[in-house]
């Protein structure tokens, strides 16, 4: 069974954790957020300083440069990150739950100091490629090729949507090596920038985490050394859902802190503006609003918590991952929409934040699975 040893206190570390990212997002990533929506900038500086904080590599073991953090580090300070910036936390969710995560479980001792370290620390910064533009949900119909050449693989195909796809150094990249086995025929590579034949393609004009750089990818006869495959032939297609399960738990966290984030800018607006002689929170209509939007946030909370609590005692936790994104993206958009609403008018302009959160809120639906995605992982687990 598993056992929740039910304690819903954060321990000192977990509160400094939060305290630091709350700091961080107000005095580093508030400045010029609206301005880098808008001009569709990517936080250079700020990811710099967030790896130098350590917020790039939290779970990483210390003997690789990481925080040697568990999960609900990650959580609280994912949720503080994205309560401002999710465009800077979409970055550090790659890095942390897909890219450092991945190798550090499954990579090789060379792999793990070759790139690990590095990207621990946020020297570098890592991305992880399975969407193609004909394959997105239905991952297992992706048609990018690695070719066994004896000491190298060839690589040829199209990544598309690839989050931190021209900042990053280190990609990787799921591709077909044994079509006739399906999923259990494919790898994933570790690619470098830079690799003859990887080109960078073009930058989507997106919704919402305008700051993020969303990428496709090409590759043509890149020649990818053996030693850059992490795990046997064939694990690829187990190393992406495997690696996804904890990604979910950390979009999850993104979805509650866009959420929170509007929750607390429209509390705090309800107390500020009068209509009909009264403060906005003095309409019951405006309380219930609050209330609920409370609630569903308390709740998207307990599930993340619960996921993250199920990984660090090494428990099966993809099912709770699944149902804490699919919950967190599902209210975040709720959220975030009725932020919009008490602020009225305010609320539909760039200055008051909210508008931003609302768009942002989108993309929490769609990225690591989409929510009829995560339904059919949670049917299947149910079902099974
Ligand atoms: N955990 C572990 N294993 C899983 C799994 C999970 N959550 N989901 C599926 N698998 C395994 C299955 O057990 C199966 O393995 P076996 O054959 O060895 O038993 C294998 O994967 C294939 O699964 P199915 O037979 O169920 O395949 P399917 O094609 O019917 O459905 C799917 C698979 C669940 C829909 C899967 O393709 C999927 O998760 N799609 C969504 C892809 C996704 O999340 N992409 C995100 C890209 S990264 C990203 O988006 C980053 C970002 O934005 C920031
Ligand atoms: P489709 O799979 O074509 O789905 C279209 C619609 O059909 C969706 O509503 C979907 O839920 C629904 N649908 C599909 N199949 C079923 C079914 N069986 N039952 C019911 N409904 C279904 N990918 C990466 O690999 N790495 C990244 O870093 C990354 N970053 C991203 C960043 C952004 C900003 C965006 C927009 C995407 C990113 N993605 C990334 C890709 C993302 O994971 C996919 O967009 C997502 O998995 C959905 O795939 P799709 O876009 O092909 O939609």
């Amino acid at each position: 069974s598993q056992g929740l040893g039910i304690n819903f206190q954060l321990t000192e570390e977990h509160l400094e954790v939060q305290k630091a990212a709350r700091e961080f997002a107000q005095r580093e990533l508030l400045p010029g957020v609206i301005e880098r929506d808008d001009k569709q900038e990517f936080p250079y500086e700020q990811i710099k300083k967030m790896g130098e904080l350590g917020f790039m590599g939290m779970m990483v073991s210390p003997e690789y440069n990481g925080g040697g953090m568990d999960t609900i580090s990650y959580v609280l300070a994912m949720e503080e990150i994205s309560k401002i910036d999710a465009s800077a936390s979409v970055c550090m969710s790659v890095n942390n739950s897909l890219v450092c995560w991945g190798l550090e479980k499954y990579g090789s001792e060379e792999q793990k100091q070759k790139y690990l370290k590095r990207l621990a620390t946020g020297e570098i910064i890592g991305a992880f490629c399975l969407s193609e533009p004909e394959a997105g949900s239905d991952a297992t119909s992706q048609r990018t090729t690695a070719e066994d050449k004896g000491d190298y693989y060839l690589l040829n195909g199209v990544k598309n949507w690839i989050t931190n796809g021209s900042t990053a150094s280190v990609y990787l990249v799921m591709a077909q090596t044994h079509p006739e086995k399906g999923h259990k025929g494919i790898n994933c590579l570790i690619v470098e920038k830079g690799m003859e034949g990887f080109v960078v393609g073009k930058k989507e004009d997106k919704m919402g985490i305008r700051g993020s750089d969303t990428h496709s990818l090409m590759f043509t006869d890149v020649k990818v050394p053996k030693a850059n495959r992490i795990g046997d032939d064939g694990f690829g297609f187990r190393f992406a859902m495997e690696t996804l399960n904890g990604g979910r738990i950390g979009i999850a966290a993104q979805a509650l802190g866009i959420a929170s984030g509007a929750y607390e800018l429209a509390l705090k607006y309800s107390k500020e503006r009068k209509a009909f002689g009264k403060f906005l929170h003095e309409h019951q209509a405006i309380q219930f609003k609050l209330a609920e939007m409370y609630a569903k946030i308390e709740a998207a909370r307990l599930l993340i918590y619960k996921a993250a609590y199920l990984k660090d005692t090494k428990q099966d936790f993809a099912l709770a991952a699944a149902t804490a994104k699919l919950y967190a993206s599902e209210i975040a958009q709720e959220v975030t929409t009725e932020a919009v609403q008490i602020h009225g008018g305010y609320g539909y302009v760039k200055e008051f934040h909210v508008e931003r959160l609302m768009r942002d809120a989108k993309i929490t639906q769609i990225y690591e699975g989409t929510s009829e995605v995560q339904k059919i992982v949670i049917a299947r687990s149910l079902l099974k």
